[in-house]
């Protein structure tokens, strides 16, 4: 991962999601912009629905039709030229499809790592003795930041465009119409996007997606709601550092607090053996959870994860749980095994890995 990429100044700033953790919430939110448009809210409030995606937000930046440069979102109003690397994606194109070439126009959204991916490439670290990626997100942002794009382009990282920016030009009269135009242009759009005809139809649409999401192969962690049209998300404009139109309606979480009662070894497909954390039995989102993955013993050791130790637990969309922190440490030390509890056979260190 490279340090010294240049600094893009975004034009129009990079901002963030109000948040929403209950039903309750977002009628609230729907009662409030209902009554902030007044009138011409008695046409009904349609929702543009989507998916909260655990990526890393980019900015593209197209020229006569030509993308010309790219960002992260940084502090979200300066971020670091990543042009040459967002260049390898597929799904960004280097050209807007059909010939379309406005003077100017920013497209944003989410790069991520698909799941299947993610696993694949741990795979590959761990057997050339690198450090493992301890999730999907953290792989696609030391994926991105690399000064080598040649390993940028073998990620295979992906993108949902989902908003725009400086532009000289509106894409279209609602946010669904801007989507499908994204997607007209070359860029990926996620297919599980729904336009809502009221806020009821909204949450609906919402638990439906939480029951699809352990099956998605990809980290989301809530769905957006916008307000379908342009016109009128302009007039309910910002507060502070969010859009007033748009909600993050974010799933609960995933996380929970346990006490290690035994560490043991998992012995891998490659060799690799993996400490695996025998837990006070804990629910996490509705299933009870009894061993947890410690990742790798440098991390053990490095944390001082010994038995009695306090951990949070985490899951993300359903994937095998995993120690996410070391809220209070164990007494005493934990050793990497010196044999193969399978074979007997003897142990290597290659970095944080034992095989
Ligand atoms: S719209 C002003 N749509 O959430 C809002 N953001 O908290 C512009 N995100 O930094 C963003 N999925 O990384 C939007 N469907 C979606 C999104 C989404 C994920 C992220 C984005 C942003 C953060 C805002």
């Amino acid at each position: 991962v490279a340090r010294g990429f240049r600094e893009i100044r975004h034009r129009e700033a990079m901002l963030s999601l109000a948040n929403a953790l209950s039903a309750d919430e977002v009628l609230a939110f729907d009662k409030r912009l209902a009554d902030l448009l007044g009138n011409s809210a008695e046409q009904s409030l349609l929702y543009n629905c989507e998916l909260k995606y655990d990526g890393l937000a980019v900015s593209l930046q197209y020229e006569s039709g030509v993308f010309v440069r790219g960002a992260t979102r940084g502090d979200g109003r300066v971020g670091e030229d990543i042009t040459a690397n967002l260049k390898t994606i597929g799904a960004i194109p280097l050209t807007l499809r059909d010939g379309f070439s406005p003077p100017l126009l920013e497209v944003r959204g989410e790069v991520l790592m698909y799941r299947s991916d993610f696993e694949k490439l741990n795979q590959t670290q761990e057997e050339a003795g690198e450090k493992a990626f301890v999730n999907p997100r953290n792989a696609a942002a030391g994926s991105l930041r690399q000064l080598d794009v040649s390993i940028t382009a073998s990620r295979n990282l992906r993108l949902f465009a989902y908003a725009w920016g400086d532009a000289s030009l509106t894409p279209g009269e609602t946010q669904s119409d801007v989507l499908a135009q994204f997607e007209a242009w070359g860029f990926s759009v996620n297919p599980l996007s729904k336009v809502c005809a009221n806020m009821d139809e909204a949450i609906d649409a919402y638990r439906k997606i939480e029951e699809l999401r352990a099956g998605l192969d990809y980290d989301i962690d809530g769905v957006v709601f916008k307000v379908n049209r342009l016109d009128w998300q302009s007039r309910l404009g910002f507060v502070s550092r969010s859009p007033r139109w748009a909600i993050a309606h974010k799933f609960p979480a995933e996380q929970a607090t346990t006490q290690v009662n035994d560490i043991e070894i998992q012995v891998g497909r490659t060799g690799a053996l993996t400490p695996v954390g025998i837990v006070e039995p804990v629910n996490l989102s509705g299933a009870t959870v009894t061993r947890i993955s410690l990742h790798n013993w440098g991390l053990v050791q490095q944390k001082n994860l010994t038995v009695g130790a306090t951990v949070s637990a985490m899951r993300r969309g359903g994937v095998i749980p995993h120690l996410e922190a070391v809220v209070v440490p164990g007494e005493g030390e934990v050793k990497p095994p010196e044999a193969c509890p399978s074979c007997g056979g003897g142990v290597e260190i290659q970095g944080d890995f034992v095989i």
